[in-house]
C-alpha cells in the first residue's frame, strides 16, 4: 500500500482540532487516504473517529492504513453532507469536524479516471463512481457557450470562449473520452505564451470539469450546514478550502452564523434575524508557510478556517 497524498496544513489543523478533554470523537468528512486522520489517531491515544469519504477505492486505503488504531476509527462510505442528515439525534455528537476539500494527490496519481492531463486515461473524474455522468458526457452534452461558461465559472479559465471553441469543432468527429486528448486540444486552443506558462494551460479547464462533474461547489454549502448542525455545541469545525470560490462559501457561510442583533435595545423582541452561533477562531484564512509549499506544491492554494460553535441553531 503506497501513500501518495501529504496532507496539508497538517500541525496548524491539530493546532486548532486537537482534543481539549478526554474520549473525544471527531469527524473526518473528507478522509481520503487517512493522513491527517492518521496523526490525529497517532498523536491523542483516547481520541476516536468517524472517516467519511463517497470514494470506495480511497477508502479501501484508508481502512489498511488505519487498522493499527482497531475501533477508535469507523469508516462511513458516501457523501459527508449525507452522513450529516442522517446522523443520530440520540448518539454522542462530534466534538471536532475536519473538511479537507476536494480530491486527493491518490486521484490524480492512482485514481485512473482522468483526473490528471498528464495522463491517458478515460475521463471519469467522478469521486462517486455510482452516480452522475462522467466527464466525457459533460463534453459531449453541453453546447459551446455552457462549455465556455462552466470553464470560466468553475476555474477563472481566461481561454474559456477559445477551449470550448475547440472542444465543440473536436468532438464533431467523435466524442472526446480520454484526458490527453482533451489535454492536447486545450494545448492547441491557447496562445502560445499561455502554453509555456508557469501552470500546464490544461490546469484549469480539468479542475473546472471535475468541480461541476462532482458538484463541488453546489454541495458545500449543504455540507458546512450539516457539519455545523451536528457539531456538538463548543465543538470546533475546520475547513480546508482550495480555491477561492469554495472560500468564499465557506467564509460567507460562517460570516451568517456570527451575526450580531442589530435591533435597537428598545426593541421588545429581535426583529433583524441577527445570531451569533459561532466564534470565528481564525480572523484570516490560516496559509501554508513557505517550507510546506516547497515540499508539497499542492497545497499552494490551501487556506484553512477555524470557527467554534456556540450553540444549536434551534436553540435560538
Ligand atoms: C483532499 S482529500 C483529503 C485528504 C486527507 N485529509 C488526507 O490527509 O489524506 C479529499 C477527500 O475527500 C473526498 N471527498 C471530497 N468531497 C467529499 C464529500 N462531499 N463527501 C465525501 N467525500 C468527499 C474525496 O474523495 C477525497 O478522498
Amino acid at each position: 500500500m503506497e501513500i501518495v497524498h501529504i496532507p496539508v496544513l497538517q500541525e496548524e489543523t491539530i493546532g486548532y482540532l486537537a482534543p481539549r478533554g478526554r474520549g473525544e470523537l471527531m469527524v473526518d468528512a473528507t478522509l481520503g487516504e487517512g493522513g491527517h486522520a492518521y496523526t490525529f489517531l497517532s498523536r491523542f491515544p483516547e481520541l476516536r473517529i468517524i472517516g467519511v469519504d463517497v470514494d470506495r477505492d480511497i477508502q479501501e486505503i484508508a481502512r489498511e492504513r488505519l487498522k493499527e488504531f482497531g475501533d477508535r476509527i469507523h469508516f462511513y462510505l458516501g457523501w459527508s453532507q449525507e452522513f450529516f442528515a442522517e446522523f443520530p439525534r440520540d448518539i454522542k455528537r462530534p466534538d471536532t469536524i475536519l473538511i479537507d476539500l476536494g480530491v486527493s494527490a491518490y486521484h490524480y496519481e492512482r485514481g485512473g479516471r482522468g483526473f490528471s492531463f498528464r495522463k491517458d486515461e478515460f475521463l471519469d473524474m467522478r469521486i462517486d463512481r455510482d452516480r452522475g455522468p462522467p466527464a466525457a458526457e459533460l463534453l459531449k452534452k453541453l453546447r459551446e457557450e455552457e462549455l465556455a461558461d462552466l470553464i470560466y465559472r468553475n476555474a477563472g479559465e481566461r481561454y474559456s470562449r477559445r477551449i470550448a471553441r475547440a472542444i465543440a469543432a473536436a468532438r464533431v468527429s467523435g466524442p472526446i473520452t480520454s484526458s490527453a486528448v482533451l489535454a492536447e486540444l486545450v494545448e492547441g486552443a491557447v496562445p502560445s505564451y499561455y502554453r509555456h506558462g508557469p501552470v500546464h494551460p490544461a490546469t484549469r479547464t480539468f479542475q473546472a470539469l471535475r468541480i461541476a462533474v462532482n458538484g463541488e461547489l453546489s454541495r458545500l454549502p449543504a455540507l458546512l450546514e450539516g457539519a455545523f448542525d451536528v457539531l456538538e455545541p463548543g465543538g470546533r469545525l475546520g475547513v480546508i478550502a482550495f480555491h477561492s470560490l469554495e472560500d468564499r462559501i465557506v467564509k460567507n457561510f460562517f460570516r451568517e452564523k456570527n451575526k450580531s442583533c442589530t435591533c435597537s435595545p428598545e426593541e421588545p423582541i429581535c426583529r433583524c434575524e441577527g445570531r451569533r452561533i459561532l466564534t470565528p477562531l481564525t480572523r484570516k484564512p490560516v496559509v501554508p508557510t513557505n517550507d510546506e509549499i516547497r515540499n508539497n506544491s499542492a497545497s499552494r492554494s490551501a487556506k484553512l478556517r477555524v470557527v467554534e460553535k456556540i450553540l444549536d441553531e434551534e436553540g435560538l
